[in-house]
């Protein structure tokens, strides 16, 4: 079933959103489940001295062995199964030979597809020691997701959901993403509707039961301002200072949002 969603303010166009059937749920839980349990894996992978390309290697692997099939590999021509971006690396980072470092900050997204379902998830780790600037820009990154994911509840709109991560961000004086957003998932990896990281409440698309959303906050250190490498996918900082990023897939439900790839990472703290 889909519901067209009508135009509610200048920003938004009218956008088919997905409501899935029971049956859909059930997979896209599946898919998300074996993502979460990915992410327990590959928070035992982050060392100093590992390269990207291993960790990319290592996450394909498992993702297989699960049963699953990584998302992004493929997709629009991404060369991985991961998106691994280091420091001033925003996301979309191509894995390589570079390797970690202590007080690195690195985020980690991957995306899977389980019997025709799609999860997709980031979490961003610190790597050894690490300066107490860098934790509390992935603190309040973190913080700004579950901000998000409070307020992702039928009768309010995507405009909450954006309003709350530019708040949280900016009280913390930290920037927010304006090029990069999240999405719609589930039965594509990319669908209606954006969510972007910034807005006003009370705007855009309704919410309603049966959605699935990736809700994605991306928080600079520095400048909201934003670029593209030539390789055509990472993009960094314009200012070259860190960037977090924390993603979760999400069913709206009667009550609160169900977080489809919770793991332990989030627990442990
Ligand atoms: N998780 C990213 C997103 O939500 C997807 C990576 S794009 C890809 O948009 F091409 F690498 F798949
Ligand atoms: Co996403």
């Amino acid at each position: 079933m889909a519901t067209l969603d009508r135009q509610d303010g200048a920003r938004y166009y009218p956008v088919m959103i997905i409501i899935k059937s029971k049956k859909e749920i059930e997979c896209i839980k599946k898919a998300s489940n074996l993502l979460a349990k990915t992410f327990e894996y590959v928070k035992g992978m982050i060392s100093p001295d590992v390269t990207t390309l291993e960790l990319d290697q290592e996450i394909e692997e498992y993702v297989r062995q699960l049963g699953g099939k990584p998302a992004f590999k493929g997709y629009k021509g991404y060369p991985a199964s991961a998106c691994i971006s280091i420091n001033e690396v925003v996301i979309h980072g191509i894995p390589d030979e570079r390797r970690l470092k202590s007080g690195d900050i690195v985020g980690i997204d991957v995306g899977i597809e389980f019997n025709g379902c799609f999860s997709d998830a980031a979490y961003t780790f610190g790597v050894g020691d690490v300066a107490d600037e860098s934790k509390k820009l992935m603190k309040t990154t973190e913080q700004a997701l579950f901000n998000a994911i409070e307020v992702a509840r039928i009768g309010n709109r995507i405009g909450d959901i954006s309003h709350e991560v530019q708040q949280t961000a900016e009280n913390a004086g930290y920037s927010v993403v304006r090029e990069f957003v999240g999405h719609g998932v589930g039965l594509k990896l990319h669908e209606e509707p954006s969510i972007p990281n910034f807005g006003k409440n009370g705007v855009g698309p309704r919410l309603k039961k049966g959605m699935t959303l990736a809700v994605e906050p991306m928080i600079n250190l520095g400048t909201f301002q934003v670029e593209v490498l030539n390789d055509g996918w990472t993009v960094v900082t314009k200012d070259r200072k860190s960037s977090a990023h924390y993603e979760h897939t999400i069913l709206i439900t009667d009550n609160k949002a169900m977080i489809l790839t919770n793991s332990s990472l989030y627990e442990d703290k």
